[in-house]
């Protein structure tokens, strides 16, 4: 049986799903600049996958595996060989799970289904990243945060495989011994976001001189974290994490949509009201906001970004600077929420 708390050791090695994606790519880059770990990414380059987020990294230190984590085959023998997996993969977006939620089943439920049973087999320690959405949505004048004990309500077929994957992460911990810990974040911004996501979509729409699409009123409240403190935040948990734990991930940081929106334009110099309401999203969850006081105090984790407003305006840098990223997929994104009158 192991100890409850279960550190890395100095120079460990990480298998990293879904790591050619957003925030799973910003781990892998976090984890080669601030420790000594070898890393595994094994990711089945979807749509949302781009091993050009992964540009840079030392090769004797990093490998990317192209393959399914629903496929067993390729899951057993790179868990096998791994100290600690820590599982980004999924499909993550709200609006695709709208329109065809097959995907979301396979790789969400099914794909860490797969994980957990070489997880266990191999007794290998398994880090699983969820999101706030789980915990479905809040009223917006309800002072109150989510917090661990929050009961599960999710929404969307997206957050209920999320909620559905956590569960299953519980149930192999409480059943078979699984040395797992769960971590669940809210909304992350920064560089590398697929162009589909909400602000990548209107910093691109800007530079493209295409006016911002804010669906409803505009009024729905997000909890912005800069992936970064994200990602010291999963390594903090690695490290001091007790097994068998949830620990959510927030940085203090709601806004509601509109005001994000104002704040491009204003960064970019154009009128704050130069944008359009859009059809709403369906069952469109009107508020997520995030209480982290156990990671904080019993773990010791604190965000560094404080300046949503900074934040923001580096991340606009980076897309005005790395067009050539974002560029083939933007078109396709536009078609597809134009189809839907957003
Ligand atoms: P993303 O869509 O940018 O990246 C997902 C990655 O997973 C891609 O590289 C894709 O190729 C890969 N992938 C998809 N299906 C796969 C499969 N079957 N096998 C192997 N690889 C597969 O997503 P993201 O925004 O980086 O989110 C990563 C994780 O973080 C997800 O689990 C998500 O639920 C969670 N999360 C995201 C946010 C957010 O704001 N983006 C917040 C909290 C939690
Ligand atoms: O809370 C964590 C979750 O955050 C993650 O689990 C998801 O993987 C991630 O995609 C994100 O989900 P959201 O649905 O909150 O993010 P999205 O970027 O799709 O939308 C953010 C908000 O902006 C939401 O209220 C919908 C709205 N929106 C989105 C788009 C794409 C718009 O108003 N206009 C848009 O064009």
């Amino acid at each position: 049986m192991s100890s409850l708390f279960d550190s890395l050791s100095r120079m460990s090695r990480l298998l990293v799903t879904g790591a050619a994606g957003f925030i799973g790519s910003n781990f892998v880059h976090h984890v080669i600049a601030h420790t000594d770990h070898t890393v595994t990414v094994l990711d089945k380059l979807t749509y949302a996958g781009n091993e050009a987020s992964l540009a840079g990294l030392p090769a004797e230190r990093v490998r990317l595996v192209v393959g399914d984590i629903a496929d067993a085959s390729v899951v057993d023998p790179l868990v096998a060989e791994a100290d600690v997996v820590v599982h980004y993969a999924a499909e993550s977006h709200n609006d695709n799970s709208l329109h065809d939620p097959r995907p979301f089943l396979d790789t969400n439920i099914i794909g860490t289904y797969t994980l957990l049973e070489a997880a266990r087999q191999h007794d290998v320690r398994f880090h699983h990243i969820s999101t706030d959405e789980v915990y479905g949505d809040l009223e917006l004048d309800d002072p109150s945060r989510f917090t661990e004990s929050t009961p599960y309500n999710p929404s969307s077929p997206y957050s209920s495989t999320k909620a559905g994957s956590d569960l299953l992460v519980r149930a192999w911990v409480r059943s078979f011994g699984v040395r797992a810990t769960i971590s669940n974040c809210s909304n992350n911004y920064g560089p590398y976001q697929h162009v589909e996501k909400f602000i990548p979509r209107q910093i691109t729409n800007v530079l493209r001189g295409i006016r911002p699409k804010l669906y409803g009123t505009g009024e729905n409240v997000r909890d912005w974290i800069h992936a970064d403190d994200h990602s010291s935040a999963v390594l903090t948990i690695l490290d001091k994490g007790e097994i068998g734990e949830t620990y959510l991930i927030g940085a203090d940081g709601e806004k509601d949509n509109k005001s994000v929106v104002e704040l491009i334009l204003q960064i970019a110099g154009q009128p704050t009201d130069a944008y359009d309401l859009v059809t709403d999203r369906p069952g469109h969850d009107l508020r997520y906001a995030i209480d982290s006081t156990k990671l904080r105090t019993e773990l010791g984790w604190t965000p560094t970004y404080g300046d949503f407003e900074s934040g923001l305006a580096a991340t606009m840098d980076w897309y005005r600077d790395n067009e050539a990223w974002w560029a083939p997929s933007k078109d396709g994104v536009e078609e597809f929420y134009a189809s839907k009158g957003q």
